[in-house]
């Protein structure tokens, strides 16, 4: 076949007596449920393709009494070839019927539809495609569609997508590393958030490196300023985190025990319900071990302590002793601040959720989630936590928020069965895959090894934009995914050029070559690819370089866990009281710290005997601004904290010739005076 991909249908004799206008090719021969086969003209017919040769994907217009139909040409072949040239030879061109155009009163074919329901006769002439047919088929519906490119037949035709078909069914970006996957993710979400600002778009950025491309309508959630409380993980997340081997069946009971105890034991410690506890209104077993409430880890920890207490047989202590030192050293590692890192609980989930989902979407519809800089062994229960609730968000705002997650490097979360995964990652984007439809979430896969992911789930992407790929395998994936009308078209994956894709599926109107706009520079992800000429000119080294690399290296040990004017600003949104003007955070330390009990500890103490009474909303209650509930002081959130910057280190020029000291806990303090001003009224 790649033979007669290359094959020209320039036919030597150009003296010929047609018309230029005509710009038919060739007869129909066969007809067979979505294909057709065409015998095009030879010159001796007196017809010539002068004009334009048909390549392969070339649309062509069959014209019937009430219709246009829209064919691709998948296969040219020459079944018996001549001995010499110039002799008299047949030549095929294999069609996929894949649209028609209904005329109108006046005749003008414009009305566009999938399908085929009028089928070309035998013998009926075929033609290449007019420009104001392609412009029918591609650009109909413009007010819900985007542009992304032009299509590769003719470059003044816009390759459009339309959205709803495109987020509603989901849709995959393929193709190997270094073709472009990334610019196009970036260059078909900026296109569909330029038309819809009041989106929800959460992309799972692997790399870091979309946070440049949507600079104005991102919320960026990195490593330093995410919090993801432990409460919110279900009980498999949990396990892996705080147990990871399978295998160590007594642990993994203790937590399934516990868990739900130090759940009631968190929710009875809420002034109201203390009475209930104490008179044991309240079950430990009202709470499951998934129940996404918020816990004390100081509770777990008590309650594993108070069995072994008991335990009369000193055997069976061990899996207590080693799920305790687990869970301190875990929950003590400044890398996992972003998950254990506060110091007191409080209920913030509608806050998570206001952040992560952009609801109100306050002008930044898309949320990046940064995972390099997180533990590699983390980052699979990260991503399981986000997809999960993203599914459940819909489910329980029972669709109302249409989101869209995109999935980069989606073989790591979702790979083939046999492969190494996350199991409870993967159910749950399959079941955005499977079920998201129903509730409004779409799932964009991006991925350059499309034969290493689930092919349960690259089958429900229903839009597929295809960019170079050469592994045989891969290719073949792409392959199942097409329809027959397009498969031809697939001929092309090892060629396609630079920011070319082949597209096929209900997003855009027929499988077609589309060359994708350029992104302007400001729009670009970061690329990956190291240009090392550019970097090889010149000697690094001097200015601090080292020192700043040492510096980050080290810091990157710190989370946001540990912040306090940004658990400050958290705290306050979650109580939903003015943060006022919040004190710098104190001078910390570049190393890990070791946990003690800090004044700032202290302080967050204070603040948290300040419970108010009230009970903390249901989790699963949608936001709604109007009805804020009665806070209940606790932390551990996602939170919406305003981008704070970096906090500086000891020993910087800044740090040093700064006038006034900043005054540490400053932040929690007029907080606090906030709280205990609010309780006395
Ligand atoms: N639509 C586009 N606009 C501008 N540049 C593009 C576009 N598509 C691809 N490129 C170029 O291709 C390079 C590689 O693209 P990238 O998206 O990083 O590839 P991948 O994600 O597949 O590894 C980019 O650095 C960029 O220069
Ligand atoms: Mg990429």
């Amino acid at each position: 076949m790649s033979d007669i991909k290359n094959m020209q249908l320039t036919v030597p004799d150009a003296s010929s007596s047609v018309s230029s206008s005509d710009k038919s090719i060739g007869r129909i021969v066969s007809v067979t449920g979505s294909k057709a086969i065409v015998m095009l003209d030879s010159p001796k017919e007196g017809r010539v393709l002068r004009n334009d040769p048909p390549d392969m994907g070339t649309l062509l217009g069959i014209d019937t009494t009430n219709t246009v139909v829209l064919a691709i040409i998948s296969a040219l072949s020459v079944p018996v070839p001549a001995q010499r040239d110039g002799d008299a030879e047949i030549w095929i061109a294999e069609l996929g019927l894949c649209g028609e155009l209904w005329r109108d009163e006046s005749g003008r074919a414009n009305l566009f539809a999938r399908g085929v329901t009028v089928y070309p006769a035998l013998g009926d002439r075929v033609r290449v495609a007019s420009k104001s047919e392609l412009e029918a088929a591609f650009c109909g519906d413009s007010s819900r569609s985007v542009r992304i490119g032009c299509i590769r037949q003719d470059s003044t035709i816009p390759a459009m997508v339309r959205v709803d078909e495109l987020l509603g069914k989901h849709l995959a970006i393929l193709g190997t590393t270094g073709t472009g996957k990334s610019c196009t993710t970036a260059l078909i979400l900026r296109a569909i958030l330029a038309k819809n600002p009041a989106a929800h778009i959460v992309l799972l950025d692997p790399h870091n490196e979309y946070a440049t491309a949507f600079s104005e309508w991102a919320e960026v959630i990195s490593p330093r300023n995410m919090q993801l409380p432990f409460w919110l993980l279900n009980f498999e997340e949990i396990v892996e985190v705080l147990i990871s081997d399978g295998s160590r069946k007594a642990e993994i009971e203790i937590l399934q025990e516990l868990i739900p105890i130090a759940k009631a034991r968190y929710s009875a410690g809420r002034a109201r319900d203390q009475q209930n506890f104490r008179r044991g209104m309240i079950e430990p077993t009202r709470f499951t071990v998934d129940t996404p409430v918020p816990y004390r880890i100081s509770d777990l920890t008590g309650l594993i302590d108070e069995r072994m207490g008991k335990l009369e047989n000193k055997k069976d202590l061990s899996p207590y002793r080693q799920l305790r030192s687990r869970i301190d050293n875990i929950s003590q590692d400044g890398r996992y601040s972003f998950m254990f890192g506060s110091l007191t609980v409080y209920d913030g989930m509608t806050q998570v959720l206001s952040r992560i989902f952009r609801v109100p979407v306050n002008n930044k519809p898309i949320t990046i989630v940064e995972l390099t800089g997180l533990p590699t062994e983390i980052i699979k229960v990260v991503v399981s936590v986000l997809s999960r609730m993203t599914f459940d968000f819909a489910h329980w705002s029972e669709g109302k928020v249409p989101l869209t997650l995109v999935c980069e490097e989606a073989h790591r979360y979702v790979p083939a069965a046999g492969q190494l995964g996350f199991e409870p990652c993967k159910r749950a984007i399959a079941k955005i895959a499977k079920e998201g439809r129903k509730y409004g979430v779409a799932l964009c896969i991006v991925s350059q090894r499309p034969a290493e992911i689930d092919p349960t789930i690259l089958s429900q992407c229903n839009t597929v934009f295809a960019l170079r790929m050469s592994n045989d395998r891969d290719q073949e994936i792409v392959n199942a995914a097409i329809t027959d009308t397009g498969s031809g078209l697939l001929e092309f994956l090892p060629a396609l050029g630079q920011r070319e894709a082949l597209a096929f599926g209900d997003g855009v109107a027929l499988p077609v070559r589309i060359k994708f706009d350029e992104l302007p520079a400001h729009c670009l992800p970061r690329s990956t690819t190291a240009r090392f000429t550019e970097h090889w000119q010149k000697s690094v080294g001097d200015e601090g370089f080292l020192e700043q690399v040492v510096e980050k290296w080290r810091s990157s040990d710190i989370g946001a866990g540990s912040d306090a004017t940004q658990h400050a600003a958290m705290m306050a949104d979650g109580l939903g009281i003015d943060p006022g003007p919040l004190a710098p955070e104190p001078l910390r330390p570049s190393a890990p710290a070791p946990r003690q009990e800090s004044p700032l500890a202290a302080r967050v103490r204070e603040a948290d005997v300040l419970r108010p009474s009230a009970p903390a909303p249901q989790p699963a209650a949608p936001a709604n601004p109007a009805a804020r509930p009665t806070p209940t002081v606790r932390r551990d959130t996602f939170g919406s904290a305003p981008a704070s910057p970096p906090p500086q280190r000891a020993g910087t020029p800044e740090a040093a010739g700064s006038e006034q000291p900043p005054v540490p806990g400053a932040a929690l303090k007029s907080l606090r005076d906030r709280l205990i001003q609010r309780q006395q009224r």
